[in-house]
């Protein structure tokens, strides 16, 4: 055959297979629910959580299994290991109609190797290594037994006081969008169906990021444009990526429960949006819309929830209770069960679970994932590129910056603080605790030593614990500091303060780990604070008088070794904020892409009847895209191809940036857009791309953009995307404050 019969062959097979796929699976869904009894539909809606590993409030009400078998449960949570979820398939495999069971997880950052924490992985803004720890967390969640995962988290979040702040991608909706579609195309790779892919869930639908005061599960209200403009973008680009599922969420939305809203679930999601996946509530949100006041009882919110399009209950026992009588009743169209149990069931189909239920638990296929070590080497690369360098200043005894460190023997390094040997708190929240962790999980202790090579110029004092007020371990880290050229300060909150069910009024570091920090700076000798935590944490003293300062999250697996190849040097951060880092818990909400308001803040000292607190300044602690590189970049003129656009041409935007130190570095040149008048007024600035770039000391590169004319919409109140003619300005730079300008005006 020619190439070019091959080619034409190829365009009219491929998507003919494609379309005979799904319509070959559409057939056998329909002839297999023709089989179905109304029980065994509503049994295959019902998702249970094992015993094993409970991530909410668990109801204890007799034998699962025997459930199973009689084909009421279709799907199973918190199951975990190919031998366990083999078995409860064979028990499946009992059942009248042989169904197999579908098995989820909160596979959030990696399974078996622990990436870092989402939050902490935005940070690095590198979207190709945050595709590919998403692809290693599915073999490695595959390999066990697991068909679906309860991730990306995709929900926008300016409020660090919330704890989910970490499980997220920031505050940001242009990066959390890119970095939503990376992790569906990681988690589910070349498709749902291949052996090592896992079914995505993007949640939790919708804006269960904006709880107010950032207390958990707590109402939202908001403008529906402010909803499409903030909180949406991430979930469409997740759909736009082939998500496989959506959560909905715990939170009201202006009154109505999610997980009862029609208009998210079935006039935007399945409608608009055309979702043709499974939407699963959030554990037991179905029966918790009668504590919102919204629901008479579990009948009452079995009906609400069904008729609002969320297809799957999880964990609420409403569904498996109640649907059947309600379509009896004739208060639910069969209809709507029908097209929620295809929506599971196509899945089922499409994973091959009926052509072979245990092709997802081989244990000999678990143990050789398991232990692979290139999943251990991409998690040191995913850490100290999530790494970020907040200061690094120069001390006159030095004449240099204070990072990096010399690995010279000649140094006496003292590591100083509760988390200088910690290692299950590496993990952070959503990870998973394994018998070996205590040999696999590296501490920042065991990571320097790797580094040097041996313990010999090493001294280690924990001086107090993270949480408590006993400062009895102050003298000995004292002493241990007097023997120290360089002290390590190693500080932040326990893995468990930030997560689910976390959100704190104050943010400050627990305990007495500041007076510690104070005690150690007090003795003269140069300090380096590294703080680890889920979440922005306000550290005002620290931030003012501590030469340098990183951010080290919760790095997962080869977190020890990260910090210290960033410690010596021999990986210079380039980690950016992907969230705002307040001054004070007074300052939140705190985020970049403000409104200008009719007085805006001018400065510190001109702050009379102006939009800003009179007793702090009125800038954040740090801002969002901040961070800080051994080597420093100078950006160039801005360049734009035209200063008029029409309203279908794209702008092209270029700049050159320049390494203008003596060491290579990654810089993430970040652009901004403001739109300087408007019908509906528009933030100062938005990001609008990114690019990180390598560049070796002395070299340049020129940097291109394109900005599309959707850069230029937003949605009006009528929700359309609209650009209106005007002026535009565009700022370059390497955080939020980027002062790089062109303006442009779009006719
Ligand atoms: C939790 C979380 C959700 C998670 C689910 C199952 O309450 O809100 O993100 O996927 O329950 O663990």
């Amino acid at each position: 055959m020619n190439f070019f019969r091959l080619v034409i062959l190829s365009f009219t097979v491929f998507p003919c297979t494609l379309f005979a796929q799904h319509a070959s699976i559409d057939k056998k869904v329909d002839s297999l629910l023709s089989l179905m009894t109304l029980e065994e539909k509503v049994g295959q809606l019902n998702q249970l959580s094992s015993d094993f590993a409970v991530t909410g409030p668990i109801t204890k009400d007799g034998d699962k299994q025997d459930r199973v078998r009689q084909g009421k449960i279709g799907s199973y949570l918190n199951v975990t290991g190919a031998a366990r979820t083999r078995s409860l398939q064979e028990i499946a495999m009992q059942s009248r109609l042989r169904i197999p069971l579908l098995f989820a997880q909160d596979v959030i950052h990696g399974y078996r190797t622990i990436f870092p924490i989402p939050l902490a992985e935005a940070a690095s803004w590198d979207l190709s290594a945050m595709e590919q720890t998403a692809r290693i967390a599915a073999v490695e969640a595959a390999a066990s037994g697991i068909h679906w995962t309860f991730a990306p988290m995709v929900d926008i979040a300016r409020d660090p006081r919330w704890g989910r702040v970490m499980e997220g991608a920031g505050e940001d909706s242009y990066l959390g969008s890119s970095i939503a579609a990376a992790r569906v195309k990681g988690f589910q790779g070349k498709g749902i169906g291949n052996i090592d892919a896992v079914m995505a869930c993007a949640k939790h639908f919708a804006a269960y990021g904006a709880a107010e005061g950032g207390r958990d599960y707590n109402s939202v209200d908001m403008s529906v444009r402010k909803l499409y403009e903030v909180y949406l973008p991430p979930f469409k680009a997740a759909k736009e990526a082939g998500v496989a599922s959506f959560m909905n969420s715990f939170n009201d939305l202006n009154g109505i429960p999610a997980t009862g809203s029609s208009f998210l679930q079935r006039k935007l999601l399945k409608g608009d949006w055309n979702f043709n996946g499974i939407v699963v509530s959030d554990w037991g949100s179905v029966g918790e819309m009668v504590n919102h006041g919204f629901a008479t009882d579990l009948k009452d919110a079995a009906l609400k929830a069904m008729a609002a399009g969320s297809d799957m209950d999880m964990e609420s026992r409403a569904y498996v209770a109640h649907l059947a009588d309600l379509v009896k009743e004739k208060k639910i169209d069969i209809l709507l069960i029908n097209d929620a149990v295809k929506r599971v069931l196509y899945k089922k189909f499409e994973l091959g679970l009926f052509e072979d239920p245990y092709r997802f638990s081989d244990e000999k296929r678990e143990q050789a994932v398991w232990n692979n070590p290139a999943h251990v080497q991409v998690a040191r690369e995913m850490a100290r590129k999530s790494i970020v360098l907040l200061k690094n200043e120069k001390l006159p005894a030095l004449n240099q910056a204070v990072l990096p460190l010399s690995s010279s023997a000649n140094k006496k390094i003292a590591l100083i603080g509760p988390l200088v040997k910690a290692i299950g708190e590496n993990n952070g929240f959503w990870s998973y605790a394994w018998p070996d962790d205590s040999s696999r999980v590296v501490s920042l202790w065991q990571g320097v030593i790797n580094k040097l090579g041996n313990a010999s110029s090493l001294i280690y004092a924990k001086g107090c614990e993270i949480t408590g007020a006993d400062t009895s371990g102050f003298a000995a880290a004292r002493k241990t500091a007097a023997l120290a050229d360089i002290l390590i300060v190693s500080v932040g909150e326990l893995a468990t303060m930030s997560g689910e069910a976390k959100s704190r009024s104050q943010l400050q570091l627990p305990g007495v780990q500041e007076q510690l920090v104070k005690e150690m700076v007090a003795t003269g000798k140069p300090v380096v604070v590294l703080i680890s935590a889920g979440r922005p944490l306000v550290f005002n003293w620290i931030a003012d008088h501590v030469p340098a300062i990183v951010y080290t999250w919760w790095l997962g697996t080869q977190a020890g070794n990260a910090i210290a190849d960033v410690l010596f040097g021999d990986y210079n951060p380039s980690g950016k904020l992907p969230i705002t880092f307040p001054r004070s818990e007074g300052q939140i909400p705190i985020y970049y892409n403000y409104l200008s308001t009719g007085r805006p803040f001018k400065s510190d000292t001109d702050n009379t009847y102006v939009t800003a607190y009179k007793d702090l300044p009125n800038s954040p602690r740090y801002v969002f895209g901040h961070g800080l590189s051994y080597t420093t970049f100078q950006y160039g003129a801005l360049q734009v191809n035209t200063s008029t656009i029409s309203k279908d041409q794209p702008l092209q935007v270029s700049i050159t940036v320049t390494n203008t130190g003596n060491t290579a570095g990654d810089e993430v040149v970040q652009l901004y857009l403001q739109d300087v008048v408007s019908s509906i007024v528009r933030p100062v600035r938005e990001l609008k791309a990114f690019e990180k770039i390598s560049l070796k000391p002395g070299q340049s590169k020129v940097v291109h953009f394109t900005l599309e004319p959707s850069a230029f919409s937003y949605y009006n109140d009528s929700l359309a995307l609209i650009a209106e003619p005007g002026l535009f300005h565009i700022y370059i730079g390497g955080d939020s404050q980027a002062t790089q300008k062109a303006s442009v005006t779009l006719l």
